[in-house]
């Protein structure tokens, strides 16, 4: 019971997208429910007083919930491969700001093939752990660089000029700064490099992914239709114009 209990907590209200998990869940606690002796099992009551309050802002998305986003059942609705075929070749360089416990940095990872590299950075360190441990037993750990970020910027100053494809899925919503992380991201790419932003659409309405938008067109990145992706607003973003040239 317990998805469906924090379905409705506020801390949590972008959730609405992830029925897959909750559907996965729910359907688990009936069965239980069902079983001879059920009615004999201790009630799931909420957590103590005691437990530590997150140090996260009420924005970001609970370590927890990460789980519920690398459920199989969301390949059903928002396909990895599907999603990041036309964009991600052998040999690239994928950044991936906010990619949780990896849904899709182990695809990226697949694609880029042993010559590429997936730079994935996210602000919590159990989705980061998590991400590994995934990473390793998938084979595809030499592929994945996951770091940890600070909550106002990437720290990827390194990778100036050499991003292929920066990959924000759900995750502009929770940054502090939109357009300070779309600074960021322009500065990352290589030329013809692009950034694919997918927003939960429900969470963030039509009107909060245009300020997005607008954000990003500030930052110098020029907008194109993004894919077709299951409740999301997507959008494909390059550079409007290209990077000077050093010592320009
Ligand atoms: C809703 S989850 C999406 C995870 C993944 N992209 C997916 O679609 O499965 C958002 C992720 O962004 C991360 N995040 C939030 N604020 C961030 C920041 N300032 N920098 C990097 N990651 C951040 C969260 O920790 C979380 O892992």
């Amino acid at each position: 019971m317990l998805p469906i209990a924090c379905w409705t907590t506020p801390s949590a209200p972008h959730l609405g997208h992830l029925f897959v998990g909750w559907v996965g869940a729910g359907t688990w606690t009936g069965m239980r429910a069902s079983l001879p002796g059920a009615h004999r099992e201790r009630r799931w009551r909420p957590p103590p007083a005691r437990c530590k309050p997150s140090p996260m802002p009420e924005r970001v998305c609970p370590w927890w919930i990460g789980y519920l986003l690398v459920s199989p059942l969301r390949k059903f609705l928002q396909d990895p491969g599907a999603i990041l075929g036309p964009y991600v070749r052998a040999g690239m360089t994928v950044l991936e700001p906010g990619p949780g416990m990896g849904f899709f940095t182990l695809e990226a990872a697949r694609r880029v093939g042993p010559g590429g590299r997936v730079i994935a950075v996210d602000v919590q360190p159990r989705m980061l752990a998590a991400l590994r441990r995934r990473a390793v037993r998938a084979g595809l750990a030499g592929r994945i660089d996951a770091r940890e970020a600070r909550p106002d910027t990437l720290d990827v100053e390194d990778l100036a000029g050499k991003v292929d494809l920066v990959l924000a899925f759900a995750m502009v919503h929770e940054l502090p700064d939109a357009g300070r992380f779309f600074a960021e991201a322009r500065a990352a790419l290589a030329p013809g490099g692009k950034v694919l932003v997918a927003e939960p659409a429900g969470h963030v309405t039509p009107a909060a992914f245009e300020e997005t938008m607008a954000a990003a067109a500030r930052a110098g990145l020029r907008r194109a239709p993004g894919p077709k992706v299951w409740r999301s607003l997507t959008a494909v973003l390059e550079a409007a114009e290209p990077p000077p040239a050093p010592g320009s």
